[in-house]
């Protein structure tokens, strides 16, 4: 069952039957030192992200193999590379962004924490020229394609996620999907107002309003069929993920680490992930790992 706070927005969604304009991000690459660093801390340990880094990176675990070559799309400050590069010492992962702030904050912290499994570089994540044909094992993304300008932007990066990676690859891709109703977007950007830098607050408020709507993640998921399925929950599409089948079924070692970090999570985020979990799992996608 969603927690009350969540059943009163799925209703307000459920009544509301037009869908507020896409407003894209003013800042479409994050460059602005700030901001960066207001993003960055709310992902940490125990900012507010925490449980939805916690929750995609179950998912992306599942769709990796040992001896992946795999690329996180618009890495940003490496808080979920890094919490999935940590799990999966045998893949080797590339992180792409096109923001230098950005990148030089991933770099140390990846530095910091002893990572030796992952590269970062300079890339637009709509055009990968840089990458061959068919020469990744798996390819992810998280809360990051809502900053690409258009839908055709966003057709173009599953385009070429389709021309880069390798038959039966792995595809995690997650982001935010634009709600029908204005109140619930500002129910979701100011939930934890009090607790989170104002910049935080606003850079979330932006997102949900830039976030693309399910039909155009419909059109793009399009290049991936047959490899990999959407899933928007119908009544409230807060967040939506394309996902690839899980490709081994030897995960079961990564549970217990999973589980010690979901216990670590405060009483509210520990929520926050039951919610997760309950709103994707009414859209069909369950991890196998949390
Ligand atoms: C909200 S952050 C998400 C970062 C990270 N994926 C995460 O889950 O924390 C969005 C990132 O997308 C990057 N970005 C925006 N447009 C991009 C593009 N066309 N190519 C590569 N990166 C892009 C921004 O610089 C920013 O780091």
């Amino acid at each position: 069952m969603p927690s009350l706070a969540i059943a009163r927005v799925m209703l307000r969604e459920l009544l509301t039957f037009s869908q507020v304009p896409r407003e894209p991000e003013p800042d479409l690459v994050m460059d602005d030192p700030d901001k960066v660093a207001a993003y960055t801390r709310a992902g940490r340990v125990d900012g507010v992200m925490a449980p939805v880094y916690l929750f995609h990176g179950a998912n992306i675990l599942e769709i990796l193999k040992p001896g992946d070559r795999a690329i996180d799309l618009a890495c940003g400050p490496a808080t979920q590379l890094g919490l999935v590069a940590e799990l999966a010492p045998e893949v080797s992962f590339t992180g792409i962004d096109l923001s230098d702030e950005m990148l030089g904050i991933a770099e140390r912290y990846i530095r910091d924490r002893g990572y030796d499994n992952v590269s970062l570089t300079t890339g637009d994540i709509s055009r990968l020229e840089f990458l061959e044909d068919h020469s990744v094992d798996a390819v992810f993304s998280t809360m990051a394609l809502h900053h690409l300008p258009d839908p055709a932007h966003l057709d173009a990066t599953f385009r070429e996620i389709h021309r880069v990676l390798k038959p039966g690859g792995g595809i995690y891709l997650a982001d935010f999907a634009r709600l029908r109703s204005p109140d619930s977007i500002r129910y979701f950007a100011y939930q934890y107002a009090d607790r989170q830098p104002e910049l935080f607050t606003l850079d979330y408020l932006y997102s949900l309003k830039a976030a693309f709507s399910v039909a155009d993640f419909r059109t793009a998921a399009a290049h991936l069929a047959g490899q990999a399925r959407l899933h928007a929950p119908r009544i409230m599409p807060f967040m939506l993920a394309v996902k690839s089948p899980p490709r081994t079924n030897e995960h079961a070692r990564l549970r217990p680490p999973l589980a010690a970090i979901a216990a670590a999570l405060p009483d509210n985020h520990k929520t926050d992930l039951k919610d997760l979990r309950t709103i994707f799992g009414l859209a069909g996608m369950k991890c196998g790992l949390l």
